[in-house]
């Protein structure tokens, strides 16, 4: 609706109020946030808060159309600003007008609007593209993967930049309707709910909502034939579970593992508080890859994770992650363990509940496997670098760290932040130190020495130092039977990045 009734005097007020800023004041966003790891990452100088995806693939050909809107406010005055993003684009406009654009660095898109964009105002930026994103590589890589039915975009640290253009960097979350057509028969999966679903002429289109803050690196989207199974759990949260028609051997182990999806949640509810969601679920495509990912309501699971037979453990992890990690996510890369330290020890509290070994049984394992030796203790979970970003260090020896925090502050404080921190963080950011001061004033002790030991120094710590002795000699700890399960999930995931 317009309002087009103006009351004159309002008018000629406007008039003498809008003195131009002057040129000089308006200068170009940065082409990064700032990332420890990844200065490229992001952007300086708005702030993303709705994405509108409107998408159209052909499986046959890899040709990816689309047009994005972007709502954003401005956070300073700017002559220009950057998008990251690595398909070819056709037209951009800002506030509806044709704007310039140029292509520099691995993924930067320089924006230059008709007229500058000054601080605090509300901007609208569409960007029409096409391109094959599995053909558009970076550094002789694409996140995007092709399968015989379709494409499946789901990687970390970055996705985004090879299906939508976006501020691409976990510190500015917002909203998205994602709608993509695709021709009848397949399907395209994203975040969310699928909010509705028509056929025209030959192509259905499908339209997923995912309504609180998201990540850039957590939308999804997966294009093939899938069996779909919806439900809502007990709480009434829909849950929507897909698996690909094409899975071979690996049909049974994949839905006997996300079939447990519903269960896992209302678990981790209540170690971890209220799901923040308005969906959850997974998906299982065709993808011949190991790791999972934790996309926000629907983790992304690749079918070699059920090569040996069900496994919940990942299934947990990837869910853990929707408190930790993707409703509190990181502000930095470099703060990997506030989403892996903790997505990790869900698992050793999941074989716990099972009788399948405790977390304690776990650590003295961990521990025990790993002599002082070890390259294993180099890696400094509160900050291992990025080519260690996802070192199994930063899983094993990040949980252990927590059973560490465990049997120092005891089992009543422990549970209660790990219940306290996602609600009191929900949908913001936070760093490994915030979660260093947040835990040292809830046990009312700082605990700045303690993580110091736990997570950056690059050597074993004592065997004491985690409140009860940890068994030393490998061979006197016996291997808890969850544990293979535990290290499939996460074991490796590094290796298959393509990097
Ligand atoms: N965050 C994922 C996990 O659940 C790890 C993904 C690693 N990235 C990759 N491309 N393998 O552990
Ligand atoms: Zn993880």
């Amino acid at each position: 609706m317009r309002h087009r009734l103006l009351v004159p005097g309002a008018v000629a007020l406007s008039l003498v109020l809008a003195v131009p800023a002057s040129a000089a004041d308006f200068t170009p966003g940065a082409p990064g946030v700032g990332d420890t790891y990844y200065p490229e990452s992001g952007n300086g100088g708005y702030d993303v808060s709705h994405y509108d995806l409107r998408l159209k693939y052909q499986p046959k050909t890899d040709l990816l159309q689309g047009t994005a809107t972007l709502l954003a406010t401005t956070t300073q005055d700017l002559s220009r600003f950057n998008l990251d993003f690595a398909l070819k684009v056709s037209e951009i406009r800002v506030n509806g007008k044709k704007a310039r654009f140029a292509t520099s660095g691995k993924h930067e898109l320089e924006v230059t609007p008709a007229t500058p964009l000054e601080k605090g105002k509300q901007i609208s930026v569409v960007v029409r593209y096409a391109d094959k994103p599995s053909q558009v590589k970076i550094d002789n890589y694409s996140a995007w993967a092709r399968t015989p039915d379709g494409g499946v975009v789901a990687q970390e640290p970055d996705a985004a930049v090879w299906w939508f253009p976006s501020n691409d960097h976990p510190t500015d979350k917002a909203t998205y309707d994602v709608s993509v057509a695709v021709p009848d028969g397949t399907q395209a999966l994203s975040n969310g709910v699928l909010a509705s679903q028509s056929s025209k002429l030959g192509w259905t289109r499908y339209n997923w909502r995912s309504d609180k803050p998201q990540a850039t690196y957590l939308t999804t989207l997966a294009v093939g034939k899938f069996d779909i199974t919806t439900d809502t759990t007990a709480n009434g949260l829909p849950v929507i579970n897909a698996v690909s028609k094409d899975l071979g051997a690996n049909e049974g182990s994949a839905r006997a593992s996300i079939a447990r999806t519903a269960e896992a949640t209302e678990w981790l509810e209540s170690v971890f508080g209220p799901y923040p969601f308005n969906a959850v679920g997974g998906y299982v495509p065709n993808v011949p890859a190991h790791y999972a990912l934790e996309t926000q309501t629907r983790p992304f699971y690749g079918k070699k994770a059920f090569d040996r037979g069900t496994n919940v453990s990942v299934v947990v992890h990837e869910l853990a992650h929707q408190w930790y990690g993707d409703s509190v996510s990181l502000k930095d890369w470099k703060d990997i363990w506030i989403n892996e330290g903790f997505a990790a020890y869900s698992q050793w509290l999941w074989s716990e509940k099972e009788g399948e070994g405790t977390a304690q049984q776990l650590a003295d394992y961990v521990y025990a496997q790993h002599p002082a030796d070890d390259p294993f203790w180099k890696v400094r979970p509160g900050n291992p670098g990025a080519e260690n970003q996802f070192d199994d260090a930063v899983y094993d020896r990040g949980a252990l760290a927590l059973q560490a925090l465990r049997n120092k502050v005891g089992d009543k404080v422990f549970f209660g932040i790990l219940k306290s921190w996602p609600t009191e963080h929900r949908y913001g950011n936070a760093s490994v130190a915030d979660f260093v001061k947040f835990a040292g004033k809830k046990s009312g002790t700082s605990l700045d020495g303690f993580f110091d030991t736990w997570l950056f120094e690059p050597t074993r710590p004592a065997a004491g130092a985690a409140g009860r002795t940890l068994g030393v000699r490998h061979t006197a700890v016996a291997e808890p039977k969850s544990w293979r399960q535990i290290a499939a999930a996460t074991h490796g995931v590094h290796g298959v990045h393509g990097h």
